[in-house]
């Protein structure tokens, strides 16, 4: 059990896998070196963002008193500096340029084979700043809402440029839960043609990996932190709550 302060249970560091290792000298706490982005034990095709300035922030995000525009700030944020992990297997194509000196042969990426697709209504917010990073990109969108009583996803809008099997895709969404939104909107975009696919979100819940990569074991996740489980609503825990109400104030 977690420590707690009054009624409120602080569960210890090792239920989310967001945090770096402290080593006490004296009254000074210092964080060890480790590496920026890690495949944790357990999680095949995961990618964990560990850099210091994501995971600064996703401790902010977490925090029940944050406004809606710090919350909004944080997302893109946070999108922004996973979209440099998530882009880093983009094809580079030859893109010659005149230095003052020569002519010199380098390289340029395909911003526009790449579409990034969030799913509404909490994806929304992670769009930005992934476009910050590639211009470029075009934006698709697909509309899974949670059924809360049984926890599936209900859609109710699919749209995606149409040569799909020649674009790379992202699909945004902060949380993966129980992975039911996930594995549907992945599916959705298979069928649409979709051969290249990679899931970003920021909190994912071990349930939803497990989900996720057991239906779709091509996708590759990003992501900032992996909780510690899911509790009987289908919440992570300790998670940041419900994302989109969070993102849109309509808490
Ligand atoms: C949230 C979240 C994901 C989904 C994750 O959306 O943004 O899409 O739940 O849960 P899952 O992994 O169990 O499917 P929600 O259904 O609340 O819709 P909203 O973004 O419109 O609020
Ligand atoms: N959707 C959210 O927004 N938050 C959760 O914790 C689970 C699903």
């Amino acid at each position: 059990m977690g420590r707690s302060t009054g009624s409120r249970a602080i569960a210890p560091a090792h239920t989310a896998i967001e945090h770096r290792t402290f080593r006490s000298q004296g009254s000074t706490r210092h964080l060890d070196t480790v590496p920026t982005q890690t495949t944790p034990p357990d999680f095949d095709g995961v990618t964990l963002v560990r850099h210091p300035l994501v995971q600064h922030k996703v401790t902010r995000l977490r925090d029940r008193a944050a406004p809606t525009k710090l919350f909004k700030e944080l997302v893109d944020e946070i999108a922004m500096l996973l979209a440099y992990e998530a882009t880093a297997t983009l094809q580079l194509e030859p893109y010659p340029v005149d230095t003052p000196l020569e002519t010199h042969i380098g390289v340029t990426v395909q911003g526009k084979k790449l579409t990034v697709v969030p799913i509404l209504r909490a994806g929304l917010g992670m769009v930005e700043g992934v476009l910050r990073l590639v211009p470029g990109a075009r934006v698709g969108h697909i509309g899974l809402y949670r059924d809360h009583r049984t926890l599936e996803p209900v859609d109710y809008y699919f749209k995606v440029p149409g040569d799909a099997a020649d674009r790379a895709f992202i699909v945004l969404d902060p949380m993966l839960a129980t992975g039911g939104s996930a594995v549907a909107a992945v599916a959705s975009l298979k069928k649409a043609g979709a051969e290249r696919i990679t899931f970003m979100c920021i909190v994912a819940a071990p349930e939803g990996i497990r989900r996720l990569r057991a239906a779709h074991p091509d996708v590759h996740i990003i992501c900032a932190a992996i909780d510690r489980e899911l509790n009987a609503q289908g919440y992570i825990v300790p998670g940041l709550g419900d994302a989109g109400d969070r993102l849109f104030g309509t808490r």
